[in-house]
């Protein structure tokens, strides 16, 4: 990034022998419970990888700025006056309190609470009070905020990492690229814009949510009231989730690795691709029959394509490590400690700057809210439990592994495309085994890791 000077350091050796730990079939109990290896996953994940900052739809102008976390590292996504995107350390360069106490805004310069230190949204020290107190010549950068070398964007998602050899953010995307995309692409203008969000913290470590990621084993047995309640009024129990019903792998619904631990799991196989489809099987919500009727009256044939985009679409896109597409929503997930975490469900909104959707992109977006309502409330809080039950379990130490080998050794159970990409069956885990060992990989490679500072 022009204008910045990286100061370079490297992470010393693991504390671990991890060759210990993880297994083709099971991980030990201490990857989710030893505050040494979280303290190193902030280092050779958090700070080594491109980890998702956030979206350019929450910055959409010169001078905004959110409030963000990189691991437990505090920063503030900003645009800058120049329309440049920065990720500034949250972190006095004085005596370290945080110069923005706010979740979001626009500012062009951040002050210190503290003794005042203001600096511009570039993270350039812009002054002090009472100077004359200092022999310092306070244009030494040292006295900037720091902030993160490497920022990138794909199509909105913003990103960041520390490791100055970290491979481009498109190239560390790989395949995922692609569920991108399309996720994207089903939107008017290939765009989505970020709304409010479901804010819900955890107390168990942050790896039990990226397990879950992509796990259609548990779906009916953990999510069986959320299924109880869409096919409440539907005689053939075919609305929601129902394509886990009786065993899911003999659904199209497949799961596919992508490397660098990104994975999805592609549920639209199970819906008809045809308008109106994923409309059709959505369960109920308040006022649906009336933003149905309105719809269908004000755009005839083209009401099922504008239904649609009020309905979830069937996927989980998963970037390692903190990134979760599902449905409609954006889904973060920030760890803050070996035993807590905190995971933000983001809504999305539809944009219409073409006039496709004929003035209806009001009425779309307040049915979309309602179908975005669903799961945060009445499904991630099954998850959350069992998360937090896992983490209860591990309290027995002497029984020490977690398995994770359904689907392993069973012949001609996934297939490898030339580029590695796997695709296997929705229920079983070769998507944890996949990202756990790259997880082995990251905690024991030597990221070069840098921060920044304006010059
Ligand atoms: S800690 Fe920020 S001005 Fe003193
Ligand atoms: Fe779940």
């Amino acid at each position: 990034m022009t204008g910045l000077r990286s100061i370079d350091g490297t992470a010393s050796g693991p504390a671990w022998d991890y060759d210990k730990l993880v297994f083709e079939d099971r991980v030990h109990r201490v990857l989710y419970t030893d505050p040494r290896i979280f303290d190193e996953e902030m280092t050779r994940i958090f700070g080594a990888v491109w980890v998702y900052l956030g979206h350019e739809s929450q910055i959409p102008a010169p001078n905004d700025f959110v409030a963000t976390r990189m691991g437990r590292r505090p920063l503030i996504l900003v645009r800058d006056s120049e329309g440049v995107l920065r990720a500034l350390y949250n972190r006095c360069t004085h005596r370290g309190s945080t110069v923005c106490r706010e979740a979001r805004g626009s500012a062009k310069s951040f002050q210190c609470g503290y003794h005042g230190w203001t600096f511009l949204n570039t993270g350039k020290l812009n002054g002090v009070p009472w100077p004359d107190g200092y022999a310092d010549n306070f244009d030494d950068e040292k006295f900037n905020l720091a902030q993160v070398p490497r920022v990138e964007s794909y199509r909105g998602f913003v990103f960041g990492t520390l490791n100055l050899d970290a491979p481009p953010l498109i190239d560390y995307l790989g395949g995922v690229a692609g569920p991108l995309d399309e996720w994207l692409d089903r939107h008017p203008g290939g765009k989505v814009v970020l709304c409010e969000a479901n804010r819900l913290k955890f107390k168990g470590n942050w790896k039990l949510l990226y397990d879950n990621s992509a796990d259609g084993y548990h779906v009916v047995f953990s999510h069986r009231s959320l299924l109880a309640m869409e096919n409440r009024f539907d005689e053939d129990g075919d609305k929601g989730m129902a394509f886990y019903k009786s065993n899911p792998d003999n659904a199209p619904m497949y799961v596919r690795y992508f490397g660098n631990g990104h994975h999805f799991k592609d549920k639209r196989p199970n819906v008809e691709d045809r308008p109106g489809a994923l409309w059709e099987i959505e369960g109920p919500h308040p006022g649906m029959e009336h933003f149905e009727a309105s719809l269908r009256q004000r755009l005839g044939d083209k009401a099922d394509r504008a239904l649609d985009l009020a309905s979830s679409e069937p996927v989980n896109i998963n970037v390692f490590p903190n990134l979760h597409i599902l449905g409609n929503h954006i889904q973060v997930s920030t760890p803050v400690s070996v035993d807590e975490t905190d995971t933000t469900w983001y809504g999305t909104a539809v944009v219409d700057e073409d006039g496709d959707l004929e003035g209806t992109v009001d009425a779309i977006n307040a049915l979309r809210m309602r179908t975005q309502e669903s799961f945060p409330n009445f499904g991630e809080v099954d998850d959350l439990v069992n998360f937090e039950q896992i983490q209860v379990g591990f309290q027995a130490e002497e029984d020490e592994w977690v398995y994770m080998h359904r689907g392993l050794g069973i012949p001609d159970r996934f297939q490898v495309d030339d580029d590695g990409v796997i695709t296997g069956p929705p229920t079983d885990e070769v998507f944890m085994r996949e990202h756990m060992r790259e997880w082995k990989r990251l905690m024991t490679a030597e990221p070069r890791i840098a921060i920044a500072r304006a010059v």
